[in-house]
């Protein structure tokens, strides 16, 4: 009986390996940057300082290679070699960020700096002209320095200031750009600075408060400036809006009921505290983070919880404000069951277990779990009703190299990973963007760790750009819209 089973199964994985994986028809693919990881240019021509540009040059010692962005990859100057590598790449889109106080120099809408404004015409125009398709971030994490002195995104203000940004560029741009992502990665920019004291500002740190905070005004921003596109240039522009969350993939550790319900809380906390609240629709935060969050303030005398209420108005004005869901991912974590703690920052009940996948530290690691993003589009599709998701990052890091093989079988394990998802599930998918197109200023890695498809000479003025292998290969899978076996 055994020796008839074996050859089947075997026949039958024959028959799963040598699938061949098609995009479908429409769907796009593309690459990523963000401002200040690239541009450079940090005082050129009227910019004024971001909190990156403060933190650089303030605090050196934080910097693993106590580098700044002063220069970057210096796409300030050097777009059009950019425009270049993407033409020739084919990407269907070039996904970028605006830099806040490049535009804005004081943060305010009171004064445009107009060498600013003419950088970013040219690039979407360049774009543009060679049928690549402008994906533009709002911010990506450079605010300006002026609304950090006011307290940054704890100050619910900043919200407002930020539509005001949001409006100033929907007007300038909104002509020709047809995808805006409002805000790159919440919970980067609020627990990594309000939790952790690992992004800018730095010492800062006020964990469970500081970092609720910012998530709220976080969460209004993004509604602010959707609504404000909504009502203003929607109908003439005729353009999508959306937010990029990143999520990791929380994998329970043992399938005993205790780690699978922890699992579940941690995709709520790290996940659905900015989903929920947009694409559910119920609106507001998920309830375990309400209970436990309330459960814990009080056990440590807060008179009010520590997650900060949004309004039934706040619930409204947030839910629903999304054309698509930018998803960014990179790792899967194996989830266990922590009892929740108590003290000064009980705001997480992450316990991150045995990890993975590719390390926090972005060091090479042997395994990398490509179903873990199968399964987070799937969670996705039901949590949220299978809204339209652009997957806006995904990529590898490493110590640097031209022959990027662990790079290329990264892509390639997580495009099919991808691929399974939409084919085989029906998650509503319809683009990949792989981060990075070029080596860039990794934030307080500095330039220790490069996502490239393309090497950046970094100790050369002129920033020479070189094509990896993996440019190589994802040029092909661009040409063919077809996964290699
Ligand atoms: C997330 C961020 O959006 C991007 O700025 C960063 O460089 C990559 N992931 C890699 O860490």
């Amino acid at each position: 009986m055994y020796r008839k089973i074996i050859p089947v199964l075997w026949l039958l994985s024959l028959g799963a390996q040598s699938r061949e994986l098609k995009f479908p028809k429409g769907f796009k693919l593309g690459v990523a940057t963000a401002s200040y990881q690239i541009e450079g240019g940090w005082k050129a021509d009227g910019k004024g300082p971001s909190v990156w540009d403060a933190l650089t040059h303030d605090h050196p010692e934080l910097i693993a290679d106590h580098q700044t962005g002063d220069v970057a990859c210096d796409s300030y100057h050097l777009w059009k070699d950019d425009i270049t590598n993407l033409k020739n790449m084919k990407v269907d889109h070039y996904r970028f960020s605006l830099s806040w106080p490049r535009i804005l120099p004081s943060g305010f809408s009171n004064v445009i700096n107009p060498e600013g404004v003419k950088y970013y015409n040219n690039l979407i125009d360049g774009l543009i002209a060679n049928k690549i398709e402008p994906m533009v971030t709002l911010f990506h994490w450079d605010l300006p320095q002026n609304l950090q002195n006011l307290g940054g995104w704890t100050n619910p203000l900043i919200a407002d200031y930020f539509a005001d940004f949001a409006k100033v560029a929907f007007k300038l741009f909104g002509d020709r750009v047809k995808y805006w992502i409002t805000i790159n990665e919440p919970a980067s920019i609020c627990v990594d600075v309000y939790e952790y004291d690992i992004g800018a500002p730095a010492f800062v740190r006020s964990p469970g408060i500081g970092t609720y905070l910012c998530g709220k005004t976080i969460l209004l921003a993004h509604a602010k400036a959707f609504r404000l596109y909504d009502s203003e240039f929607r109908a003439a522009q005729k353009g999508k809006v959306g937010i990029t969350i990143d999520s990791t993939w929380g994998e329970p550790k043992t399938n005993r009921s205790q780690d699978v319900e922890a699992a579940e809380r941690e995709m709520q906390f790290g996940l659905g505290w900015w989903a929920h609240p947009i694409f559910s629709p119920q609106g507001d935060y998920p309830e375990v983070m309400k209970t436990v969050i309330a459960q814990n303030s009080k056990s440590e005398n807060f008179s009010e919880s520590r997650l900060p209420r949004l309004s039934p108005d706040e619930v409204k004005l947030i839910q629903g404000t999304f054309d698509f869901f930018g998803l960014n991912h990179y790792h899967t974590w194996l989830i266990s069951d922590k009892k929740f703690p108590v003290g000064t920052s009980p705001s997480f009940i992450k316990d991150k277990g045995t990890e993975v996948s590719a390390n926090p530290d972005w060091k090479p690691s042997p395994k990398i779990v490509p179903w873990g993003f199968r399964k987070l589009l799937n969670w996705v599709k039901k949590e949220y009703n299978n809204p339209l998701v652009i997957v806006t990052e995904n990529g590898y890091g490493d110590a640097g190299g031209l022959d990027d093989k662990a790079r290329v079988l990264f892509l390639k394990d997580f495009m099919e990973a991808l691929l399974l998802a939409v084919l085989d599930d029906g998650c509503n998918v319809n683009g990949y963007t792989v981060w990075s197109i070029m080596d860039n200023m990794e934030w307080r890695s500095g330039y220790t760790v490069k996502f490239g498809l393309f090497d950046v000479n970094f100790t050369d003025p002129r920033r020479p750009r070189t094509p990896k292998t993996s440019a190589q290969f994802y040029q092909t899978v661009i040409k063919t819209r077809t996964l290699p076996e």
